[in-house]
């Protein structure tokens, strides 16, 4: 009886994960994806190729007004996100990307500014692995003074972004107390409001703020609550930032509503759909040059 009921989910499934491996090749083997905007990112130039702990941080990425964090995972589940990310990173010439793992094995923070990769010296976690990422990511881009950002925005590898969109909202921030995102407020913290941690920007100001505080951040409740309950002892309060939620495994048509700045993919079955939505969306928002399609 249940036989002939399963095959439809199963013939989904099968199509799915064929359309996904298809994608995931399309974006491995036509790397060097430029934006749409045809602007040619600077720090991808070829003698900026080093590998293992990279080599001088090339004058783009030091000069960007936003650093991007982004919460990065090496599980195979998390592979087309992976996959996205490593070509949206190279998207937009004023931000620079730097995709957070953790790597027990070292003794210092190591960045390979090529592959836009911020290796962490602790234990891969979600509580309080994420919060530790994060005060990490943010102490490491401080601490270098020759970097010039405004911004950082800590997102997760589950996030879709269109930057040009993205900086339009960054252009009309105020330069100092900026704590913005999609904001919600929990019944156990009457009066603290946070901002979640799928997408927030602070202000280089409040970014040394959650770094300074770091020994007062609560290690045991989520990343975004532990900022948000910092923040909201200093008097920072976060300011709105819209967000498109994929919810239901579904495509939204159109694809691209032409006014998202950041997508989110959660899923009830997740494991199953978020790469494929994350890398639909990516090809929808960045499309591959006319010549690249046409081999195709
Ligand atoms: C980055 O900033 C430095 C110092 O202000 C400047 O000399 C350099 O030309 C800038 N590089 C780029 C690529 O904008
Ligand atoms: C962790 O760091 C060590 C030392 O640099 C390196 O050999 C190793 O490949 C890293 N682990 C991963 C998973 O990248
Ligand atoms: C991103 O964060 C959400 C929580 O907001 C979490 O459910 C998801 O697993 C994270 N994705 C990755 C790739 O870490």
């Amino acid at each position: 009886m249940q036989r002939p009921r399963r095959r439809g989910p199963a013939i989904l499934a099968a199509a799915l994960a064929l359309a996904s491996a298809v994608l995931l090749l399309l974006l491995l083997r036509c790397g060097g994806g430029k934006p749409r905007s045809g602007s040619q990112p600077v720090y991808a130039a070829p003698g900026h190729t080093s590998s293992s702990g990279g080599g001088p941080a090339p004058a783009a990425k030091l000069n960007a007004s936003v650093v991007v964090l982004v919460i990065a995972s090496r599980e195979p589940v998390y592979a087309l996100q992976w996959a996205v990310w490593s070509r949206l990173k190279d998207d937009h010439p004023d931000v620079a990307v730097y995709l957070l793992v953790a790597n027990e094995s070292l003794a210092a923070p190591q960045i390979d500014e090529a592959a836009g990769l911020l290796q962490l010296p602790m234990r891969e976690s979600y509580i309080p692995g994420i919060l530790d990422k994060t005060v990490e990511g943010l102490r490491v881009m401080l601490s270098d003074t020759r970097r010039s950002f405004k911004y950082v925005l800590r997102t997760n590898m589950s996030s879709m972004w269109h930057w040009a969109r993205f900086m339009a909202h960054v252009a009309a921030l105020p330069a100092s107390g900026v704590f913005a995102g999609v904001t919600f407020e929990m019944s156990e913290h009457p009066g603290v409001t946070f901002a979640s941690g799928a997408g927030y920007t602070v202000s280089r100001d409040v970014a040394r703020t959650i770094v300074e505080g770091a020994a007062e951040l609560n290690k045991h409740v989520l990343d975004d609550v532990a900022v948000g309950l910092l923040l909201g002892k200093r008097g920072v309060r976060p300011t709105g930032m819209g967000r498109c939620d994929l919810t239901d495994g579904k495509l939204p048509a159109p694809l691209d509503d032409g006014k998202c700045h950041h997508w989110r993919t959660k899923n009830h079955d997740r494991l199953k759909y978020d790469g494929y939505l994350m890398s639909r969306l990516y090809f929808e928002l960045y499309p591959l040059p006319p010549a690249l399609v046409q081999r195709q």
